[in-house]
This record gives C-alpha cells, structure tokens and sequence, in this order.
C-alpha cells in the first residue's frame, strides 16, 4: 500500500498533483449524460492523464476505447490493460513503424493513422514483414498541423488503405485544435460546424465509394457537444473533461455563458508558501516545474484576488491587494492549474482525494512518453 493513502492532501509533501475522485467520477458519467441524446460515442484521449488506471475508469464509464497521442503512450496503455487504443499521431520512422506493427501483432485492438501516401506504402511493407493486417484511420487536416488534405486526396488515401493488402481501413479521424478554445458557445459551435464541412465532405465522398465508415472520431472538450448533428461522426476525443483547467473554464459552456461548467475541475496542485517577506506577495514552492507556464494564470482555490504567475522554474510569485486570511511560511495553498496536460507530465503520481484524504495513488506510467 502507498504510504500517503489515509493522509489528508494538506499534508502532502508539495508541490503533490490531486485529483478529487468525487468530482473525477461526476466529470466521468457526465460527458455520456451530456451526450445521451446524440449517437455519438466517447474515445478520450488519454494525453490528459497518462494513466492507465484511469483510461480503465473511462471504458468502465462507458467509453468505446481511447485515443492517445504517440506510440510509447500507446504501448503504455496497451501493455496495462487498456485494450482499444487509437493512435492520433502518425508514425513516419521506420523504428516506429516496425515498433507499431510489433504493438499491433501483440494487441489487436491497436489502431494508427495514416495522413500521407508514401506512410501507407511503409505502413504496408511493415504490416506485410510482421505477418498482419494492422488496422488504419486516415486523419483528415482541420488546422494545417497533421491530416491529409480534406476532398479528392483523403478519398485517394483512403482508398488506396483499403487497396493495400495488409493494412485494414477503419474509417478517419480530424480534430480541430484551434475553435477547442473558442470564447462563447454560440460563436465557437458556428465555427466547429463550418470548419468541419470540408470534413463532412470528404466523409460523403468516402461513403459513396463504398468504404468502411465505422470510426469518425475527432472534437475536444470544447465541441464535445457540437458534433451530434455531423453525419456519421461515431466518437468525441476528449480529454480535458476528466480534470477541466483555467483554460477551459474561461471559454464559456453551453449552460454558462462565463464559464464552461459542463464539467467541474478535480485537478489541482498542492503547494506550500516559502516566503512571505514582502506585503502583498508570496513565494509558493511551485513554478514552471509544477504548474506549467500556460495562460491563464493558476487560480488559487479561495482567494479570488490571488494573481499567480509560474514563470520561475521552481517558484511561484502570488501577488494580491486583497486575501481572506493572513499567510504564514509553511502554510499550504491549493491550485487549479493553467492546462492540465503538461502539468501531468511533470508528475510521477496523482494522489486520488475523497474527502480531503488519499484514497489512491495513480501512476502516471505515461509521464515523459512522447516518441
Ligand atoms: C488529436 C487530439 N484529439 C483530442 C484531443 C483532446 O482535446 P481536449 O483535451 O481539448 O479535450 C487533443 C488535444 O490536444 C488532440 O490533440
């Protein structure tokens, strides 16, 4: 047993990454409750949280599998039980292309993209040197970072995928990074919508050519509920939703204008004050190193006036006019962070808190895996 389990999270040695299960568990059934309505599906993204104890609360919850990032974060959650694992990202080296085939021989609810015609022709050769069939999506671009382009060459890739002897077409993926943070809901569900259309085109095109359409996955915690009215589209890759973060409070929900309360943040950072020598500031023991150096700032539970900047590596500069309480050295703080993905990256455990004590540890075997 963990030597911190029963201890209360303001005795944590700090900076400690928290997570409040009670509040992880509403987030968890609450993006299937938002969804019940709509045929569409959860695959999150498990970048969020890196762990694969928690990617087994996701499919217990009700998800058809998850998403990840890269291929050690795949092999991670493959190797601990996590059994249905799509890949985003693509895989260009032939390390990795040989290391996907070898994941995909080993697990066969592995899948991989492919966003260009000379990946799928590598992609093929490594499948037919493995001796498999490896199942495939082609990522459609949205945002000029990954995907091939939507229209005539998705159709050709994704014809040419399902032409190739050892490589199975399961359908595409295509994820708008950018509108995820659009400020407003109205004004961020009218450009998802339009910057999905040649998305929904090159869907259509692939429909008629008679492909296999079984995945369209794509959208974040920003358009989770935006997509029910695209034809087709099967699955939202989520992720934030799990821990939400300063920066997607901001963006304002469908229910709350101000603040996107779909979902109620469980993540937070413990830290304690080192020094108080100057009015109106304190030094906490957490700066980039802990909570990342995103914007917004980390919002300090309880003191709306709190401004804190996490710009030094291991320091964390509060500055106030006004606070509900006078601080001492040693006292602890509580934080929400700027955006959680990073921050869980620089953590080895997330303490899982009930009621103010550690109930769980998880392990964050995903920390540091970006290749
Ligand atoms: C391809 C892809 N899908 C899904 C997500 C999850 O998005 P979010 O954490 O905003 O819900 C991301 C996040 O960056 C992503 O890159």
């Amino acid at each position: 047993m963990h030597s911190s389990i029963g201890k209360s999270k303001w005795e944590l040695d700090t900076p400690a990454l928290c997570v409040d299960l009670s509040t992880l568990e509403h987030n968890l059934k609450k993006i299937h409750t938002e969804l019940r309505e709509t045929n569409v599906g959860v695959r999150p993204h498990v970048k969020t949280h890196k762990s694969p104890a928690i990617a087994k609360l996701q499919i217990a919850a009700g998800a058809v599998g998850v998403c990840a990032g890269k291929l050690t974060e795949s092999e991670v959650m493959l190797e601990n039980g996590v059994n249905d694992v799509l890949m985003t990202g693509v895989n260009i080296t032939a390390t990795k292309i040989r290391r996907a085939m070898e994941l995909r021989k080993k697990f066969t609810g592995f899948i991989q993209a492919v966003d260009n015609v000379k990946n799928a022709h590598d992609l093929q050769d490594a499948a037919k040197a493995a001796g498999i069939i490896a199942d495939v999506v082609v990522d459609i671009d949205v945002i000029k970072r990954s995907g091939v382009l939507p229209g005539s060459p998705a159709l050709a890739l994704a014809q040419l995928v399902d032409k190739l002897p050892n490589l199975k077409f399961r359908g595409i993926l295509a994820y708008d990074g950018i509108v995820q943070h659009h400020m407003g809901y109205a004004e961020r569900k009218k450009t998802a919508l339009r910057n999905f259309e040649p998305i929904v085109e090159s869907y259509e095109l692939m429909k008629r050519a008679g492909l296999n359409m079984e995945i369209f996955s794509g959208a974040g915690t920003g358009t989770y509920n935006m997509m029910g009215q695209i034809p087709g589209f099967t699955d939202v890759q989520a992720g934030s939703y799990l821990f939400m973060d300063a920066q997607y409070m901001e963006i304002g929900g469908v229910h709350n204008e101000k603040v996107m309360d779909d979902f109620t943040p469980s993540l937070t950072v413990m830290t304690t004050i080192i020094n108080n020598n100057h009015p109106n500031r304190l030094i906490t023991d957490s700066g980039t190193k802990a909570v990342s150096i995103d914007t917004p700032n980390a919002i300090v539970i309880g003191e709306p006036d709190f401004k804190y900047i996490a710009n030094s590596d291991e320091y964390g500069i509060i500055t106030f006019n006004e606070s509900s309480r006078t601080y001492k050295v040693g006292d602890p703080l509580e934080v929400i962070v700027p955006h959680c993905d990073p921050v869980v990256n620089l953590y080895d455990v997330i303490y899982g808190i009930r009621n103010e004590k550690v109930e769980t540890v998880f392990e964050v075997l995903g920390r540091g895996k970006s290749q």
